[in-house]
C-alpha cells in the first residue's frame, strides 16, 4: 500500500555508499529527504544528484538529512558519484542506497510497474522529526525535479510545524502567511504581534512570524 501523508515512514536497513545504514538512526531528530532515482549513469539523474549536492548547505541549514535510493549496485554508485562530482564540481556527501533487492523501493512504493517494471520513478518523501510523512511527490523518469520547490516546501512545512499558520499559493520565504482557521482573530493578534490583516473572516494574513 502506498504511503500517505501522516503515515509513519517505515524504518529499514540498507547498503549505501557510506556502508550499512539504519534509516531511523541516520535521520536522528532531523527532518529527512528521501529521493529515488531510476538509474545510475543517466542524464537526468546526474543533474539531480549534482543539484542535491549543490544545495547541501541549504539542507544542512534546515536540519534535513538527505538520502538517495536506486536499484543499482553500490560499486556503480561509487563510480557514478565520481562522475557527478567532476561534472558539477560538487561533493556528494549524502548516502546513496544500493537497493538491488528493491526492499526500500517496494517499502516506499517507488516502483510503478506501468511506468517501469525494473526501476524506480522519481519519488520525493519529506519526513518530519516525528518520522511521519509530511509530503510526497512523484515525477516520471524523464522529468527532473524542481529542487527550488523542494527547498521551498521544506521551509513551508517547518514554518507550519512551528506556528499556527498555512502558506498561500506560490508562497516563498519572506512572504506573508495565512493564520490558521483554528484560532480566533483576537488570539491571532496576540500570537502574531506583527499584525493580522483580515481579508475575510476565513482569510487572514500575517507577516512570516520567524523573521
Ligand atoms: C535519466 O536520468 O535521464 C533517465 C533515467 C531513466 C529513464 C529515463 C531517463
Amino acid at each position: 500500500m502506498a504511503l500517505r501523508l501522516g503515515d509513519t515512514a517505515p524504518n529499514f536497513k540498507a547498503v549505501t555508499t557510506v556502508g550499512e545504514l539504519d534509516f531511523y538512526e541516520y535521520l536522528g531528530d532531523s527532518w529527512g529527504l528521501l529521493l529515488s532515482h531510476p538509474a545510475d549513469y543517466t542524464p537526468v539523474c546526474t543533474t539531480e544528484i549534482g543539484r542535491t549536492a549543490e544545495l547541501g548547505e541549504e539542507f544542512k541549514k534546515r536540519n534535513v538529512n538527505v538520502l538517495v535510493v536506486s536499484v543499482d549496485p553500490v560499486e556503480d554508485h561509487h563510480g557514478w558519484v565520481k562522475d557527478i562530482n567532476e561534472i558539477k564540481n560538487t561533493v556528494v556527501d549524502f548516502p546513496l542506497i544500493a537497493d538491488k533487492d528493491r526492499r526500500v523501493s517496494e517499502l516506499y512504493d517507488m516502483i510503478h510497474p506501468n511506468a517501469s517494471a525494473t526501476s524506480t520513478v522519481r519519488s520525493v518523501f519529506i519526513i518530519g522529526p516525528d518520522k511521519k510523512v509530511k509530503l510526497t511527490l512523484t515525477y516520471p523518469a524523464a522529468i527532473g525535479r524542481n529542487f527550488q520547490e523542494i527547498v521551498r516546501v521544506i521551509d513551508a512545512l517547518q514554518l507550519s510545524a512551528k506556528y499556527s499558520i498555512s502558506t498561500p499559493a506560490d508562497w516563498k520565504s519572506g512572504d506573508d502567511v495565512i493564520v490558521a482557521n483554528t484560532i480566533s482573530t483576537e488570539d491571532a493578534q496576540v500570537k502574531f504581534p506583527k499584525g493580522v490583516k483580515v481579508v475575510k473572516p476565513y482569510l487572514r494574513f500575517t507577516p512570516q512570524p520567524d523573521l
